[in-house]
């Protein structure tokens, strides 16, 4: 599904014009798509309709709890990794037995308040965590539900900062590891092992990394299994790419034929993590051309949005789509380097793009639904921007735009 279309001339979100929703809220400001977020959402679901599974959105892509609610709705299951994720998913109406907790730091109190929320599973990433856990739930008088996350050690071919599944990488415990520690099972005796559970990066365009991980924690899973460990679930992480570009990654149905035809003839429920392929797509930011200017070396367009709110360009040299919303069909394109007010060089949302422009001209970055908003910061005392929920004609202003005093609240003078 395409939720921004041209209609008329201009980038519409669904029925609403882009323009309209800047001149009501002004920019930057985020704008998602509620159509987009489902149709994402269940081409995971029907694509794993044949075995018994659970789709738990990865929180950390887009937190916001109307997207949490939208989803929750469908019946998602979600993927925390703190306890702030937690209470998010909590206030937005989640099951809390389809909440399942990664992340390689959990603190004592997340693990007491995920166990007094009775969250469906603690995808383990250490043997001091599975220690900690144990006692944490023991004092509680309670029982973890338990997957060991592992490390496959296999190359997910995408950006080094993103790829998880190395053994150099911090992420999980090797297969080897934990085997051992599958087999220590009576050792924790306020754990229950349900599970296994890799995520070997994000952003990958091919099955293959996927199946190889798979390969490896199948082969885990049938030696527990001689061993007398019979397992309830596997999670097989997120990370399926988006389109920002050029990149042809699959779709989940594709995805799911590859992994299903492995996983055939198992008694096996199927645990997904995706994010960024859930709701990258549903998003754009909505952002004003402030200035142009020319220089002898290079046009800048300088923007009122800035790498505070975009980061992934300046942090991964990430490409996303840069259109404006009324193009302009006269003017001759000039290729602009699209910049923040920000002062550090590494301000940028996009460079050497083509278009024709003029100061006032409204521009949207597309694929800013996933690893936007949730990355933004308040750097030189920015207000972040106003989250907004199109709904067919229907616009939500689902975060209002910060304030300086919201900014200034927690900050004391010297007395
Ligand atoms: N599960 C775990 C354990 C994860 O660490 C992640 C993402 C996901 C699921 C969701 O992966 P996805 O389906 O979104 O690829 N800030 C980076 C992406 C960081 C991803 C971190 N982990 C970016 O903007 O590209």
């Amino acid at each position: 599904m395409t939720p921004f279309t041209y209609r008329n001339g201009t980038l519409h979100a669904e029925d609403v014009p882009l323009g309209r929703i800047a001149a009501e809220h002004g920019t930057p400001a985020y704008v998602y798509s509620r159509a987009a977020l489902e149709a994402a959402w269940h081409a995971y679901d029907d694509a794993f309709a044949a075995v018994p599974h659970q789709v738990c959105y990865a929180v950390k892509a887009n937190s916001n709890l109307a997207v949490l609610d939208v989803l929750a709705r469908l019946g998602s299951g979600f993927d925390i990794v703190s306890g702030g994720e937690l209470d998010r998913v909590l206030a937005a109406g989640a099951d809390p037995a389809r909440v399942v907790f990664s992340g390689v730091g959990k603190s004592r109190y997340e693990m007491a308040q995920a166990l007094n929320a009775e969250v469906g599973c603690f995808n383990v990433e250490s043997e001091p965590e599975l220690e900690r856990l144990n006692h944490v739930a023991g004092r509680l008088d309670r029982r973890a539900r338990v997957s060991l996350r592992v490390n496959p050690d296999v190359d997910a071919e995408t950006h080094p900062y993103i790829s998880t599944g190395l053994k150099e990488n911090k992420f999980g415990i090797s297969i080897d590891a934990a085997e051992a520690l599958y087999r220590r099972h009576a050792d924790f005796p306020h754990l229950q092992f349900v599970g296994v559970d890799f995520h070997i990066g994000s952003q990958l365009t091919r099955t293959a990394p996927f199946e190889d991980a798979l390969e490896r924690v199948l082969a885990l899973i049938d030696r527990l299994g001689d061993a007398g460990l019979t397992l309830e679930h596997i999670d097989i992480g997120g990370g399926l790419g988006v389109c920002y570009h050029d990149e042809t990654p699959p779709d989940p149905a594709t995805y799911a034929d590859a992994l299903l035809a492995r996983l055939a003839g198992r008694e096996l429920a199927v645990y997904l993590e995706p994010g960024r392929s859930i709701a990258a797509n549903a998003g754009v930011l909505l952002t004003r051309v402030e200035y142009l200017k020319p220089t002898p070396d290079r046009n800048f367009a300088i923007v009122d949005a800035a790498m505070n709110d975009l980061l992934r360009p300046a942090l991964y040299d990430a490409w996303q789509s840069i259109v404006p919303v009324q193009p302009r069909d006269s003017d001759r394109p000039v290729a602009y380097d699209i910049v923040g007010p920000v002062c550090e060089t590494g301000d940028f949302l996009g460079k050497d793009r083509v278009l024709a422009l003029a100061q006032g001209d409204l521009l949207a970055v597309h694929s800013a639904g996933a690893y936007g908003f949730v990355m933004s910061s308040n750097y030189n005392t920015r207000n972040r921007p106003p989250e907004l929920m199109v709904d067919g004609d229907a616009v939500h202003l689902v975060r209002r735009r910060e304030t300086v005093e919201d900014q200034l609240a927690p900050e004391r003078l010297l007395p």
